[in-house]
């Protein structure tokens, strides 16, 4: 559960904690993660161009992250540039998202420390520029120590490709210590997966409005609650995060089991006739 001592409430702004104010704090989300969409229909909304969209994407990051922090939740995982992203965009623009991607790590580096934020990378990291790699490392390593909210990167993430990942590498384990196939569990499995040191996310928020999952941590969303809003990501404040929470708070999880109001359970359910049709 959290570690005692990060709840930093008393920062958090008056609108910010008008939300919190009516949380349940004993049941607060331990993972959340964030399909963060709609950068480039923000700038076109204001006849900008798209690059100024992820510059104020970039901002929102900042935001979001340091009133998850003040919160104390402990895992925020953001999908910063997929796969996808990586094949599909034209160059220009995913050039300008590796610089920015760079410069957002150097310049926020000192909030990051303040906020007591570890930040952490998942994805096919290995196969971005180097100068990338090399400025993701030394934001990781600088803020290793930090024990409040993990703030994840995913980058050149793909959901399919890290079950693919995970089956690799599974298959080498298994090779190596003659394991046959029927032992493989679903443990086995997530001890394979990039987020095999997370919990799987509470709740998933995605911004402006599609409702696909769009390749985002595919096995891990099994039981994840999901929030869309219409905002556009450069629009979203740590104040839509609050209020995400306090839906997810209002919602009855479970599991595949029966909840609350599930009507009456028959007692000797052999006694009944089956027909159907
Ligand atoms: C979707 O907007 C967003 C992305 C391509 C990835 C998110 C990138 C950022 C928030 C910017 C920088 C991030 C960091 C961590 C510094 P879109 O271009 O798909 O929007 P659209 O669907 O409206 O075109």
């Amino acid at each position: 559960m959290y570690p005692l001592g990060t709840l930093r409430i008393d920062e958090l702004s008056d609108e910010e904690r008008a939300v919190y104010a009516t949380l349940k704090p004993e049941r607060l989300p331990e993972h959340v993660a964030i399909i963060m969409d709609g950068n480039g229909r923000w700038a076109n909304h204001r006849l900008l161009k798209r690059f100024v969209g992820h510059q104020q994407g970039a901002k929102s990051v900042q935001l979001v992250t340091e009133t998850a922090s003040r919160i104390g939740l402990p895992w925020l995982t953001l999908y910063a540039f997929s796969l996808e992203n990586n094949l599909r965009r034209p160059r220009a623009e995913v050039n300008f998202l590796m610089r920015l991607l760079k410069a957002y790590l150097e310049s926020n580096l000192a909030r990051m420390m303040d906020n007591n934020v570890r930040i952490q990378s998942i994805g096919r990291v290995h196969e971005l520029p180097p100068e990338v790699q090399d400025k993701m490392r030394w934001a990781e390593e600088a803020t290793a120590r930090n024990t409040g909210t993990t703030l994840t990167l995913a980058l050149n993430y793909g959901g399919r490709s890290e079950i693919v990942d995970a089956f690799r590498s599974l298959a080498a384990e298994m090779e190596c210590k003659h394991l046959s196939p029927d032992r493989i569990t679903e443990e086995d499995i997530h001890r394979h997966l990039y987020t095999a040191h997370m919990p799987d996310p509470d709740l998933l928020i995605r911004t402006s409005g599609e409702m696909r999952l769009s390749n985002y941590l595919l096995w891990q969303v099994a039981y994840t609650e999901i929030f869309v809003t219409d905002r556009f990501w450069p629009d979203f404040r740590g104040v839509h995060l609050l209020e995400a929470i306090a839906d997810y708070q209002r919602r009855e999880r479970r599991f595949g089991g029966l909840g609350e109001g599930c009507g009456e359970v028959e007692e000797n359910p052999d006694r009944i006739k089956i027909v159907v049709g």
